[in-house]
């Protein structure tokens, strides 16, 4: 039987015979010996290999290219080197499949530029495979952390009508001929597309996501999303994975209280769970990482409103590249300037202008906020944005009608407000914004396997 590497060095049964498999990192060959730094993606370290000159095949085994695909059987034994404690002395290796000088990741240190135009084996690296062994882990915590308190898992559809966002990102999804659409009145006909009318992915699932909540209380989403933004940003990606829990009976300050117990506790997971990962981060990519997070697992995260940031914005004397007005939204400068320089931690922005939120938004007695939250952190700026939701159907229809959204489309979506109504809210987080927070990385295409954005869908 075949152990993962973690499994044999967690066990750590000395003298104890294992078959194990995985690919090369390294060989070096020293007085007759070879050692063969073997991963197989179960840990960050991998494991050392040590053949002596006697084992069958020996000078093949010295041979053996950076990338090769190994089975190993060999003795878990005390390592007389530092570096590390256990290694695997060998009694036979096998060679599954070569890899030659021109495999494109030799040990050497490659940018993560150079990375990207070799997605399809960058997970075999040290950094990717850190990164993509926490992203897994995390969403394994996630679907726990929902499942503790009870949340029913729903699964909203990817294909849609509605916009939810309102903000015209949707990639269009239809089997009508691009050169030549039927057409009606001289315009595309989509009474005659697939599904007989527009439609597109998914730019979030907080609307079927109410539904459920309805029925279920407490529900959360976890799906890929698709939007066509154009924004060649480090933090934006048309392809990404979103959560979005859904309370009802809850209001604005208890989605926040969710929020910031959710971030808190995958904070605290990842510290916990993912020591070695999190250490190599901390070690290679951002310095002070562990401390940070640390601060965030036990911080109590300020609440701000949209007005009071503002101002506070305003009087801080700092020059911004884009202008700073109530009534206008928070860039990512600015967020970062609140998050990192006025609060110092996590941060909560309540209540924006109405303008620039989405319609579905609940009101404030004001008329001209509406009932949503922003979390702030530092490095990344904006990590989750939610709202209480308008339950008032009145109120909804008149600002569906203030925003020109048509209703008909929308009729179930209103039917919920008609019958057995009640206040709810939820949030959305940026799964991949979790990941760069938590691993110091700086660019979203660095933490999702095969990144799209504008111009890049390779892979
Ligand atoms: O603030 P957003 O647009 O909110 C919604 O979609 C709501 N329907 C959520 C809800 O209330 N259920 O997006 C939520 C989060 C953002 O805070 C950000 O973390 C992430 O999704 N996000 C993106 N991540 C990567 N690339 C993009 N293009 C993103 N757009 C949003
Ligand atoms: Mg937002």
């Amino acid at each position: 039987m075949r152990f993962s590497i973690k499994t044999i060095l967690s066990c750590s049964i000395t003298g104890q015979e294992y078959h194990l498999a995985g690919w090369v990192r390294s060989v070096r060959v020293s007085k007759n010996v070879a050692f063969i730094n073997l991963n197989d993606g179960s840990n960050q370290s991998g494991i050392q290999v040590v053949a002596d000159q006697e084992l069958p095949g020996f000078d093949e085994i010295c041979r053996i290219g950076t990338g090769a695909a190994l089975k190993v059987s060999g003795r878990l034994v005390d390592s007389p080197a530092a570096g590390q404690q256990k290694e695997i002395q060998a009694d036979s290796i096998t060679v599954i499949g070569n890899s030659d000088e021109s495999y494109p990741l030799q040990k050497k240190r490659h940018s993560f530029e150079y990375m990207r135009s070799i997605a399809h084996l960058r997970p075999r690296s040290n950094t990717f495979g850190s990164v993509f062994r926490l992203r897994s882990r995390l969403a394994q915590a996630i679907h726990s952390f929902f499942a503790e308190r009870d949340f029913l898992y729903v699964h909203t559809p990817i294909i849609t009508a509605s916009d939810c966002e309102g903000a015209g990102e949707l990639f269009r999804v239809t089997t009508l001929d691009a050169d030549a659409p039927p057409m009606q009145d001289g315009r595309t006909d989509f009474s005659q597309d697939f599904f007989g009318q527009k439609t597109g992915l998914t730019v979030s699932g907080q609307l079927e996501g109410e539904l459920f909540a309805l029925a279920f209380n407490n529900i959360y989403t976890f799906g890929p999303t698709f939007r066509a933004e154009n924004s060649n940003t480090a933090r934006h990606t048309s392809e990404f994975w979103m959560i979005e829990p859904e309370m009802a009976f809850a209001d604005l300050n208890d989605d926040t209280e969710l929020a910031e117990e959710f971030v808190r506790c995958l904070c605290s997971f990842a510290l916990e769970e993912c020591t070695e990962d999190m250490a190599f981060f901390d070690r290679q990519i951002e310095h002070g990482l562990i401390e940070r997070i640390r601060k965030v697992a036990e911080a109590d995260f300020a609440r701000m409103d949209y007005s009071e940031a503002i101002e506070r914005l305003q009087k801080s004397g700092q020059t911004f590249a884009f202008p700073v007005e109530w009534g206008l939204d928070l860039q990512t400068e600015h967020e970062r300037y609140i998050t990192e320089q006025i609060v110092g931690g996590p941060t909560f922005i309540l209540n924006y202008p109405k303008d620039i939120k989405a319609f579905y938004m609940r009101q404030n007695q004001d008329g001209r906020t509406v009932a949503a939250m922003d979390l702030l952190v530092p490095k990344v700026g904006e990590i989750i944005g939610g709202s209480q939701r308008e339950e008032r159907l009145d109120l909804l229809t008149a600002r569906m009608d203030e925003l020109a959204i048509h209703h008909e489309p929308l009729w179930w979506y209103l039917d919920s407000r008609r019958w057995g109504s009640c206040p709810h809210a939820g949030f959305g987080l940026g799964f991949e914004r979790l990941v760069m927070y938590l691993s110091g990385m700086d660019n979203i295409r660095d933490v999702i396997p095969f990144p799209r954005t504008p111009r890049h869908a390779e892979f």
